[in-house]
């Protein structure tokens, strides 16, 4: 069977209060587009196109007015509700009766990639039907992750949630690959000192499973996350300064359904020819050049 999609856009927001307070994180602009947008191109890249998104009972119909059923892009979505941000990891368990079975990829909603590579990053993960595939990326200061240390073949050998003292710089990012067994990991969980069925509880399980691949993202990638005030600003300032230079807009979903075939140039002609704005304007310039 093949790969669904989960992306998470619950949690509180609580670092971006007050502009959390009326409305969800992953709602936020990132630059030119909402913030979900990125994590959703980061999957369509790599081929997925079955989503399951979680959010909070208060925001889901916003995820939902703004999605719909994903048939514009060729995907489909189907929508969760956490009633409590308790933790990352819960999300297996709720969306247990849509994945049991299937390989499951994580993506956080909060977490944005660029980068020469990256589709093959995914589709590299996708191609490996058994254990799990996580990213480590160099950061100056990694206390504020899940840290892990690899030994010299890169395999993990520890495995810590924002250590105090890292054992390495290698942060994990928030995109993950599972396979089938990943819902009878979630099972065994407990909660953490700070109340929540940890992702990186997940991944040790794995990792004590001698099944925990670790990619190096090399320095040529970008990751970033709009969890603060200033890591979203600083978000919306890179996706400006390499869309301006480039004249390509990074996470344009139409244009990544129209490179994939996920959908027609027909199609997208018609739900864009009268509509107004920049993004708009450039999703025309796409159809013209691909369709
Ligand atoms: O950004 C990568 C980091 O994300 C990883 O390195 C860490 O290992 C992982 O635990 C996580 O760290 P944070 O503690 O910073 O995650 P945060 O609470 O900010 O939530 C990350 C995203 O998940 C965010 O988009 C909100 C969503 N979320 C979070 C929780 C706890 C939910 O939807 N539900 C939740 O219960």
């Amino acid at each position: 069977m093949g790969w669904k999609s989960i992306v998470l856009a619950g949690g509180s927001g609580s670092r971006l209060y007050p502009v959390t307070a009326t409305v969800n994180k992953h709602l936020l602009p990132v630059y030119d587009k909402p913030m979900i947008y990125y994590p959703i191109s980061t999957m369509m890249l790599g081929g997925i196109r079955e989503f399951i998104l979680i959010s909070s009972p208060g925001d889901i119909d916003q995820f939902r007015n703004l999605l719909g059923d994903g048939s514009q892009w060729g995907v489909s979505f189907e929508y969760l509700v956490q009633e409590a941000p308790r933790g990352i990891a819960e999300c297996f368990l709720i969306a247990e009766p849509l994945i049991s079975g299937h390989n499951v990829a994580l993506s956080l909603g909060d977490n944005i990639f660029y980068g020469s590579g990256l589709s093959a990053r995914i589709q590299g993960a996708c191609a490996q039907p058994d254990g799990a595939t996580i990213f480590g990326y160099e950061v100056a200061d990694p206390r504020a992750f899940g840290v892990v240390e690899v030994d010299a073949a890169g395999m993990a050998i520890s495995l810590e949630e924002k250590p105090k003292v890292p054992k390495s710089n290698l942060a994990v990012p928030g995109l993950y690959f599972y396979d089938k067994r990943v819902v009878d990991f979630a099972k065994q969980l407990t909660p953490s000192a700070r109340g929540e069925l940890e992702i990186t509880d997940i991944n040790r399980l794995y990792m004590q499973a001698k099944a925990l691949r670790v990619q190096p993202l090399g320095r040529g990638m970008a990751w970033l996350d709009g969890g603060s005030a200033e890591a979203l600003y600083e978000a919306s300032q890179f996706i400006k300064v390499v869309e301006e230079r480039t004249g390509l807009k990074i996470a344009c979903l139409e244009e990544i359904a129209l490179h994939n075939g996920f959908t027609t140039a027909e199609e997208l002609r018609a739900r864009f020819s009268d509509r107004a704005g920049q993004y708009a304007d450039y999703v025309r310039r796409v159809i013209e050049r691909e369709g």
